[in-house]
């Protein structure tokens, strides 16, 4: 367990990272940090008044400052907006990259030393402003989707199967959008290529479903998108750093010359651990799945390039 983790957000994604976060005893106190007053606070002491009966000692405190958050070892940022009926895509970015922006300006006075798990959309673009704005290095602004991608391609793949979950390996590349790329030849399960257990005809509309999971669950839900699934992502993210697993964890990191690219978030498979981001493992990939990386990439670079810093 660490001394301090700090969840900024106190939204869907946020409190139930939180929870889940105490509920693992992962810190030994969770902040969670909102601007709608009230809100972090009733949601914190909602929290803590649950650990009697689920048994944690982890203190969950809700707040709208950041003197309680001072010297988190770990602080993930789920503070966002989402877009509403006349934003453009623009406006939702440039809307979030200001709250992002000001979240990373605050948690850089206040925790120097934290690691930062980026989750507030568009992704890849909000670890780009995370990292500018706190001038943290690339090894402690690490961004979570990867490990969503991957679950709901995993979950998919259990379900047509009829296997257990623990049993498919997989990886999902590339930005959090639809340009992301499932890795179809480092898919399998227990060992056995999933091409030997499915065809293709039954494969690529489980690809596609995982590409399109986020919008399958808005669909759903109208008011809001998903959160028990990113808040599990997260929470696997948080804690390999805490317990210095060393889990190959597919997230979004800065490259700097890995698969090619330079400058740019993208999701690629990283090494875990207490140190934050602590090697970016390179695989190689057919032609198809480089181009497909590479074309993820771009979509990543055009709303970096427009993004207000
Ligand atoms: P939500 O609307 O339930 O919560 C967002 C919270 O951020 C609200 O409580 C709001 O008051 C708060 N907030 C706004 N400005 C803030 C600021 N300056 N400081 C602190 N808090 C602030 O949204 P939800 O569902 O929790 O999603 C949060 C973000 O995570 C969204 O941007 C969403 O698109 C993104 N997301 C990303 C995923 C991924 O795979 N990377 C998966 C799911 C959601
Ligand atoms: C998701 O994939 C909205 O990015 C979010 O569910």
């Amino acid at each position: 367990m660490v001394n301090k983790i700090t969840v900024v957000g106190a939204g869907n994604v946020g409190a139930t990272a939180a929870q889940r976060i105490a509920e693992k005893e992962l810190a030994r106190t969770v902040v969670m940090v909102d601007v709608a007053d009230g809100i972090p606070q009733g949601k914190g002491l909602d929290q803590w008044e649950s650990a009697p009966i689920e048994l944690f000692d982890s203190r969950v405190v809700g707040t709208t400052g950041y003197e309680e958050t001072a010297g988190s070892d770990i602080v993930v940022i789920t503070a966002g907006i989402a877009r509403k009926p006349g934003m453009s895509r623009d406006d939702l970015l440039n809307t979030n990259a200001g709250i992002v922006k000001s979240v990373a300006e605050q948690v850089a006075k206040t925790s120097p030393n934290a690691i930062l798990i980026i989750v507030s959309n568009p992704l890849d673009v909000m670890c780009y402003v995370a990292m500018k704005a706190s001038g943290f290095p690339r090894e402690r602004v690490i961004g979570m989707a990867g490990v969503l991608d991957t679950a709901r391609y995993r979950s998919f793949l259990a379900m047509e199967l009829d296997v257990s979950v623990r049993d498919i390996q997989a990886m999902v590349l590339g930005g959090h959008g639809d340009t992301m790329v499932p890795l179809i030849s480092y898919t399998t399960v227990s060992g056995i290529p999933i091409t030997q257990l499915m065809s293709k005809g039954k494969l690529d509309p489980i690809v596609d479903r995982a590409r399109n999971g986020g919008a399958e669950i808005v669909k759903y839900l109208k008011t809001g998108s998903a959160y028990y699934a990113p808040s599990s992502g997260a929470v696997q993210m948080v804690e390999a750093i805490v317990r210095d697993q060393k889990r190959i964890l597919p997230c979004s990191a800065w490259l700097q010359g890995e698969y090619g690219m330079k400058d740019v978030y993208l999701g690629v498979p990283i090494k875990l651990g207490r140190k934050g981001m602590e090697q970016i493992i390179e695989v190689s990939l057919t032609a198809d799945e480089r181009a497909a990386l590479e074309k993820s990439a771009q979509a990543v670079r055009e709303p970096m390039a427009v993004v207000k810093l």
